[in-house]
């Protein structure tokens, strides 16, 4: 890679960001591309968020990926938003436009086009049950309803939590049914089984957090269950729910397309596609989280 003076510069910040895997495939497909860019990691502190974003602005970054924490913050410092970024409440891309630093959501998209292209799955007229009530159940309850889930059944830890992404739902997206249930409730069988869709968006099933995010009774062969956790790659609920008989996909694919989606929205090209998919799955080989 050449850095000269006619290089393009974006990144992403987040905190903390050593274990981010986004360099590593957005760089490869500048070089693939053969694009003078370059992808940065960007340590920004919580504190530090606002000068962060006007020093990118100062800067003339073409544009930036945001993650955990500052999805939500980051809409506060930036000067517009796509719809599904106003919906969601949630930012993980910014380009630089006339306007200005404009926010999109690239998870939501990148979420149904693994639905749709790696599970053969369209939320059309299907009932989906998602455990979780953080960032990311946020982001894939509004990609279901947005593309046409006739019911949503949102179960968490905290059912205040998942009450706030139901009203998200209700206000936004009439046509989708939603319903909010605690994890202990038991009720959650009989919504199990009427739901072809089942994901985990919780943090449940990680290194450091394991264990089931829901009991595996009722899944059985007409489910698709969806981890969007992607390390490890086959998570206790993906094994057992796959022993049951169920269609498993895990999180890598969303990263994946996000992060295509992304670049697309950056340099107006379509993203060599082979080149970011090899090298994110080299990478997460290669890596002990
Ligand atoms: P993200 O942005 O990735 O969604 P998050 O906002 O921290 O991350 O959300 C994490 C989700 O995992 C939450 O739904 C959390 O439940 P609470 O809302 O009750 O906190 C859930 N979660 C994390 N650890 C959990 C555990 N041990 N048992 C059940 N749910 C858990």
């Amino acid at each position: 890679m050449t850095i000269d003076g006619k290089t393009k510069i974006v990144g992403i910040i987040g905190w903390p960001i050593e274990h981010t895997l986004s360099p590593a495939f957005h760089n490869a497909a500048f070089k693939k591309a053969k694009l003078n860019w370059v992808y940065l990691p960007l340590p920004v502190e919580p504190e530090h968020l606002g000068p962060a974003v006007e020093g990118m602005k100062a800067l003339n970054f073409a544009g930036f990926n945001i993650t955990m924490p500052h999805k939500r913050a980051v809409i506060d410092y930036i000067d517009g938003l796509t719809e599904e970024a106003k919906i969601i409440e949630a930012v993980n891309t910014v380009k630089r436009e006339d306007g200005g630093f404009i926010g999109y959501n690239t998870d939501c998209r990148g979420f149904i086009e693994s639905l749709r292209r790696d599970a053969g799955f369209d939320p059309g007229g299907r009932s989906a049950l998602i455990v979780g009530a953080g960032g990311a159940a946020r982001s894939v309850a509004t990609a279901l309803a947005m593309n046409g889930a006739a019911a949503v059944t949102i179960v968490n830890r905290t059912p205040a939590k998942a009450r706030l992404i139901a009203l998200l739902i209700k206000e936004n997206f009439a046509g989708c049914e939603v319903k909010v249930l605690a994890q202990n409730d038991e009720k959650i069988l009989s919504d199990i089984k009427r739901s072809q869709l089942i994901v985990n968006a919780t943090s449940v099933g990680m290194g450091n957090n394991p264990g089931l995010p829901i009991a595996v009774d009722g899944i059985g062969k007409d489910h698709l269950i969806y981890d969007l956790i992607y390390s490890p790659p086959e998570t206790e609920f993906l094994l057992k729910a796959k022993s049951r008989g169920a269609r498993v996909i895990n999180g890598v694919k969303m990263l994946l397309y996000q992060g295509m989606v992304a670049w697309e929205i950056w340099t107006g090209q379509r993203p060599p596609a082979e080149t970011m998919a090899e090298t994110l799955l080299s990478e997460l080989q290669r890596r002990v989280f």
